[in-house]
């Protein structure tokens, strides 16, 4: 079968990752998480001393760090400069620079780069989530999903998988990235024309990933 190129875009909290994952895996595809990217580029300005508030510094630098992605969905990996940063990725002060960040034209030039190719060497093909997949760094994919889902029902998934934080803080926190992701200049937060929307607020992730499967069954 030829390769078969899927994108899943969408706000966070909405079940991308875990949607994405599932369906790669349970169609033998390879995975790509390119917030993991985002995140990975951030860690190193922070890192580095970067003023993540100045896009002249951040875009002065965006070529530097190395990012490889694993695209195996039962075990993807990221490294920067070798280093792998799974883990510090997904911290607090990470995730509330990610979108200054990712907001700098050259940033996402670099980045989109590096999924185009990774998503040209699938061989099987492969699922790629993020923001901007369908509408920017993959227009041309063979299928497309958008997912949302109400604050409430988003804000609950993130508390979830952070034990411990506050529901209220973590809807503020989330609505204010996803505002920020969608209104930046550079390829913002998007449903596609032709991708298909998904609401995920009643659904179990099973019920979401046979959605999916089903979609890209119906494409091949
Ligand atoms: O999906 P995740 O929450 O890990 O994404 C982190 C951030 O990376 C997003 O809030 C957004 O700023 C950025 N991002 C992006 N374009 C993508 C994927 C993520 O700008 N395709």
């Amino acid at each position: 079968a030829p390769a078969v190129i899927v994108a899943i875009d969408g706000p966070s909290g909405t079940g991308k990752s875990s949607t994405s994952k599932a369906v790669a895996a349970q169609l033998g595809l390879s995975y790509l998480d390119t917030g993991a990217q985002y995140r990975a580029i951030t860690w190193w300005m922070v890192t580095n001393g970067i003023d993540i508030a100045d896009p002249w510094a951040v875009a002065a630098v965006a070529g530097k760090p190395e990012i490889v992605s694993g695209t195996d969905p039962a075990a993807p990996t990221i490294t920067v400069d070798g280093t792998d940063v799974s883990g510090p990725i997904r911290t607090q002060e990470v995730t509330s620079k990610v979108s200054a960040v990712s907001a700098v034209p050259e940033v996402r030039t670099r980045i989109t780069e590096l999924q185009r190719s990774l998503a040209a060497s699938a061989q099987r093909g492969i699922v790629v989530e993020g923001r901007d997949i369908g509408t920017t760094v993959l227009p041309d994919a063979d299928l497309k999903i958008f997912l949302t889902a109400s604050p409430e029902a988003r804000a609950a998934r993130r508390s979830g998988e952070l034990k411990g934080v506050d529901i209220h803080a973590t809807r503020e926190a989330l609505i204010k990235r996803d505002a920020a992701d969608s209104t930046r200049k550079t390829s913002p937060l998007a449903k596609a024309d032709d991708a298909v929307e998904v609401d995920t607020t009643d659904l179990t992730l099973q019920q979401v990933i046979e959605c999916v499967v089903t979609l890209v069954e119906e494409k091949r």
